[in-house]
């Protein structure tokens, strides 16, 4: 028989010892808050937000989160109205450390009689408010961030009503793969076709180059060259990816790298790609010793080369783009006192010489040492001045085109 001691002893602590759940964030939505301001986004958080990495220490999978417009976001939840029934107000809370502008209040009567605010801290940590002076009492709490500096934000997590100081607090639950996305879920492949997760690697955000080798092992290639301080940012340049394809036998390489090269319309939008990157010294090499090219026959840098055409030792001053347009269309930029001109004369004579210029009534040229004038009036008929220098665009490759481009875009001596 159960003694009354007993009796109490078994069903009595259940009575005064109350626990109630007010918020966990668990439903998915903010059903019991109002919310306003951009901070704190139409439902409860998962984890981390946004740009937010490491947020840990939630109860479960859902918390209030006011990072969703990072630091900079503003808002306000306010919860319904409770009566406070028992001692303590129990709640995990995480986030700025800014006193009434990251923070959480109980609002009793219109005033604020208890505040709580984050560390500093991405991880949330349980607080609790002795509230045994408010009994029955209308209350109602409000989250609050008005502040957009540093640490702008509050999370609040798993506000308890007890009658005990400890309170358990259920593990968190992170969103599974939200943190590393996979993206496969979202990939249609053809009936019969299946599609796996082979290799999950999130460091690389940017592959520039993906390939199998035969034993199935697969590389891939980032390049973080845009974001070293003062390197070209070169990722456009599809330099590399050409030249590769032409190594390649496969019908179907063959087939795009024709379909590409017919969108090549001038020569100049053929070596476009040669404009970023390449090797002064190898530029160097070609200037001095190709057996086609022969630049050094004709052009002179700081004392070395021929006189055929303009000396080059500042010629680093001008554009890489007009660089490329002398040496692959030379007539389209025309050095004056370079180029031939051929004027055949009312009497019938033909006069041939260097072009210098002219002007409405003359056209001026140099003939062997000396310089002519001609009078626009007893020329029959003249040819457009020529460059004597041939194009290079069938002697020279892509690549050396672009070494000799980052070499002659050194050459910066002062012009005399
Ligand atoms: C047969 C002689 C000859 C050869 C070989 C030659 N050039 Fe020229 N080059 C000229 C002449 C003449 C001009 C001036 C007329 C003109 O602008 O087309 C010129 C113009 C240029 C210009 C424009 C200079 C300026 O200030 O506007 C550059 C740059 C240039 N050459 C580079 C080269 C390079 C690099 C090579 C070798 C790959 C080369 N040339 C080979 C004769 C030659």
């Amino acid at each position: 028989m159960l003694s009354l001691l007993q009796f109490c002893i078994l069903f009595l602590p259940h009575s005064g010892h109350a626990e109630t759940i007010f918020e966990d964030f668990e439903t998915g939505t903010f059903t019991n808050w109002q919310v306003s301001g951009d901070a704190f986004g139409n439902a409860p958080a998962q984890g981390n937000v946004g740009r937010q990495t490491g947020v840990r220490g939630y109860a479960g999978k859902g918390s209030a989160n006011s990072f969703h417009a990072d630091d900079n976001g503003q808002g306000k939840m306010v919860s319904r109205a409770f009566k406070i029934t028992t001692k303590y107000i129990s709640f995990l809370i995480g986030g700025g450390a800014h006193q009434g502008k990251t923070c959480m209040d109980l609002v009793v009567g219109g005033d604020s009689v208890r505040t709580a605010v984050g560390r500093k801290s991405n991880t949330f940590h349980q607080q609790l408010w002795d509230v045994a002076e408010f009994k029955d009492k209308e209350a109602h709490l409000e989250i609050i961030d008005s502040f957009s500096g540093g640490w702008g934000f509050i999370m609040v997590d798993h506000i308890v009503f007890s009658d005990d100081k400890k309170v358990e607090v259920p593990e968190a639950q992170p969103p599974a793969g939200k943190e590393r996305p996979l993206f496969v879920s979202g990939i249609q492949v053809p009936e019969g076709f299946k599609i796996e997760v082979f290799a999950d690697e999130n460091q690389v955000t940017n592959p520039t180059a993906i390939c199998l080798d035969e034993n199935g092992s697969l590389y891939a290639a980032e390049t973080h060259r845009f974001r070293i301080q003062g390197g070209a940012d070169n990722r456009e340049n599809v330099f590399w990816l050409i030249e590769a394809c032409e190594q390649r036998k496969e019908a179907q390489v063959a087939e795009a790298l024709k379909t590409y090269r017919a969108k090549e319309e001038n020569l100049i939008s053929a070596f476009l790609v040669s404009l970023s990157g390449g090797d002064r010294k190898t530029g160097e090499l070609v200037f001095e010793k190709h057996g086609a090219a022969q630049c050094m026959q004709c052009h002179k840098v700081l004392g070395k080369g021929g006189d055929a055409g303009p000396e080059l030792s500042g010629v680093g001053q001008k554009s890489r783009e007009y660089l490329l347009r002398s040496l692959v269309e030379p007539a389209a930029e025309l050095s004056p006192g370079f180029s031939t001109i051929n004027l055949r004369l009312k009497d019938e004579s033909v006069q041939t010489g260097l072009f210098l210029g002219e002007d409405d009534t003359h056209v001026f040229l140099h003939i062997g040492k000396e310089k002519e004038q001609i009078s626009k009036e007893n020329i029959e008929e003249r040819s457009t001045p020529t460059s004597a220098m041939p194009s290079m665009a069938g002697i020279l490759s892509k690549r050396e085109m672009r070494d000799l481009i980052e070499f002659l875009s050194s050459l910066k001596a002062k012009q005399k």
